[in-house]
């Protein structure tokens, strides 16, 4: 399908047909999301096996986080000022306290009136504060800023409407009403945009700092990003990424990853691939003043030049202030000039930064694994230091990125977790990788039905149910048709579904207690007996 057809397909509405007489909608996909259906489910699943075997292989365990999390989560680890974070989380709010939303239900709507106002504020009212504020104490409402502030007024507009009688009651009476519908009573979570902040979060939660060794572990599942749909760019999409969490920062754990990726690589014959590399440096910590904020303030003095500025679009603009690094990472044609000639972080590392960069590039080629340095590899999500890494294919398209990763030492500490603890990890679209093997053509992982059962007559359909059972038993993929098919119809069938063998059991078969096989692709037809057929139908 062309691109153009495909996002038109994407943007059609539900659909209204008729049926019946009747007009019925019919229901799809939502914009970004998409059916894996068969046959193209068996690559999948031919991909995650393989990345499974490859990934444990380097000894990693795999880690089931929730799909959804504290919304602030996300917001603290991927940061605030992330395209993630800003404008592509799915978010919602829940309720804990059933109590609380039907109280507040009654106080929302509950008209203003004359006779029944003293009932309003001596009962209705204070029940409502009151499961508020036990609310608050247990920590089940959105706590930022402007939900404390409404919070406030809750409970001056309350003491106004213990104050005051009913003729000069209905200022109060509003205040309270409208601060009581603006309060967000639920809790902020959001569908992961990501894994890196649930694995901290989780390895934090269950001080896994406390099992022996590095902890290196993998996770394969839905992420959920609102991001523009297009080829390769989908609102849910599949990643498996992995992460290692420790005490050391030593760059052969870094190689060692992105060796792993490369053997994945391999394996699924993806032959059109780049490996992109970067060091972006360490943040200031209290002990000591990290390398990237004085690049960082150079890079915006440059940028802030009017014979710069004025040649960067409004996006690159703002992050002029918001984020220069990001700057580093545009895409547009036209800023592709002025950002070449900037400075490049890898010119201003400190000491121990570049010292470890270099030892990656060594360790790297220790594994032989190609490389090619990108100083403009600054990546999308803020947790990241030193190592970054992207490994590109061109068979994608625009969005070329099979995986992405890289360090975050000092990420657990930020999330609340112990002291010293480094982590570096990647994560890879699952979605991508299985356009690209497609794209390669060297994968065939379609598994065809081994043995189609064409029986006909009473006795043969006892006979033809046992052997079925024989064969799957056997691990053979056997298709039993349900109801009687004459033998040419039954042929076809199997033709079509792509069986390889056709079982035939007929009046003629039982009487000789003989079995007949059909090979399909030959046309062979051979008879035999039951010991023989499963060393016959091998797959
Ligand atoms: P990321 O670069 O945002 O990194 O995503 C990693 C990979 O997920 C991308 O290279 C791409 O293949 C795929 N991907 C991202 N967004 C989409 C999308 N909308 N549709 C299809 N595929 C997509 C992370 O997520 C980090 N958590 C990686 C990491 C782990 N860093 C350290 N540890």
């Amino acid at each position: 399908m062309s691109e153009g057809a495909k996002r038109e397909k994407d943007e059609r509405p539900a659909k209204e047909v008729r049926q019946g007489g009747q007009e019925r909608r019919q229901f799809r996909a939502i914009k970004g999301t998409r059916d894996i259906l068969p046959p193209d489910t068996a690559l999948w699943n031919w991909f995650e096996a393989t990345a499974r075997e490859v990934i444990e292989a380097y000894n990693f365990a795999e880690i089931r986080t929730p799909i959804f999390e504290e919304t602030e989560l996300f917001a603290r680890a991927v940061g605030v000022e992330t395209d993630v974070v800003n404008k592509e989380m799915y978010s919602f709010e829940v309720y804990e306290s059933d109590e609380l939303v039907e109280r507040r239900y009654m106080v929302a709507n509950w008209p203003w009136n004359f006779d029944q106002y003293d009932f309003f504020r001596q009962q209705i009212a204070p029940r409502f504060v009151e499961t508020l504020k036990i609310a608050v104490d247990k920590g089940q409402i959105v706590r930022d800023a402007a939900n404390l502030r409404i919070y406030e007024e809750i409970k001056t507009a309350m003491a106004d409407l213990m104050d005051t009688g009913v003729q000069y009651g209905k200022n109060a009476f509003d205040r309270f009403q409208s601060a009581a519908r603006a309060l967000l009573i639920g809790e902020s979570i959001t569908l992961r945009p990501e894994a890196t902040a649930s694995v901290c979060r989780a390895y934090i939660e269950h001080g896994m700092q406390t099992r022996p060794g590095d902890q290196k572990l993998y996770y394969v599942g839905p992420m959920f990003r609102r991001e523009r749909p297009q080829k390769g760019r989908y609102r849910q999409f599949y990643q498996i990424g992995a992460e290692v969490l420790g005490t050391s920062d030593a760059p052969a754990i870094d190689a060692e990853l992105i060796e792993m990726l490369t053997v994945l690589i391999g394996r699924c014959k993806i032959e059109k691939w780049t490996l992109l590399i970067n060091s972006i440096g360490c943040p200031d910590t209290p002990e000591r003043k990290g390398c990237r904020p004085k690049y960082v303030e150079l890079l915006r003095a440059e940028l802030r030049k009017p014979e710069i500025f004025s040649k960067l679009g409004p996006d690159s603009q703002r992050r002029v202030e918001t984020n220069p690094l990001r700057v580093m990472d545009s895409k547009l044609p036209e800023e592709q000039p002025v950002i070449e000639k900037l400075p490049k972080i890898s010119e201003h590392l400190c000491a121990e930064c570049r010292e470890h960069y270099e030892k990656l590039k060594s360790e790297l080629a220790l594994r032989k694994v190609p490389f090619t340095e990108s100083p403009r590899l600054v990546r999308g999500l803020d947790y990241y230091m030193r190592t970054t890494f992207e490994i590109t294919s061109p068979v994608l398209g625009a969005q070329n990125a099979l995986c992405g990763g890289g360090r975050y030492d000092g990420l657990v500490e930020m999330l609340g977790g112990p002291k010293g603890i480094k982590g570096i990890g990647f994560a890879l679209g699952e979605d991508r990788f299985v356009d690209a093997i497609v794209e390669a053509k060297k994968i065939d992982a379609t598994r065809a039905v081994d043995v189609f059962v064409a029986w006909m007559g009473e006795k043969a359909y006892p006979e033809a149910v046992r052997l079925a059972r024989v064969l799957r038993d056997a691990g053979r993929a056997v298709e039993l048709p349900a109801r009687e098919m004459k033998f040419g119809k039954a042929f076809e069938r199997a033709d079509k579904i792509g069986a390889r063998y056709v079982l035939i059991l007929g009046d003629d078969e039982i009487a000789s207690k003989r079995l007949t096989i059909k090979t399909l692709a030959s046309g062979e037809q051979k008879q035999m007996g039951e010991s023989e057929l499963l060393d016959y139908v091998r797959h």
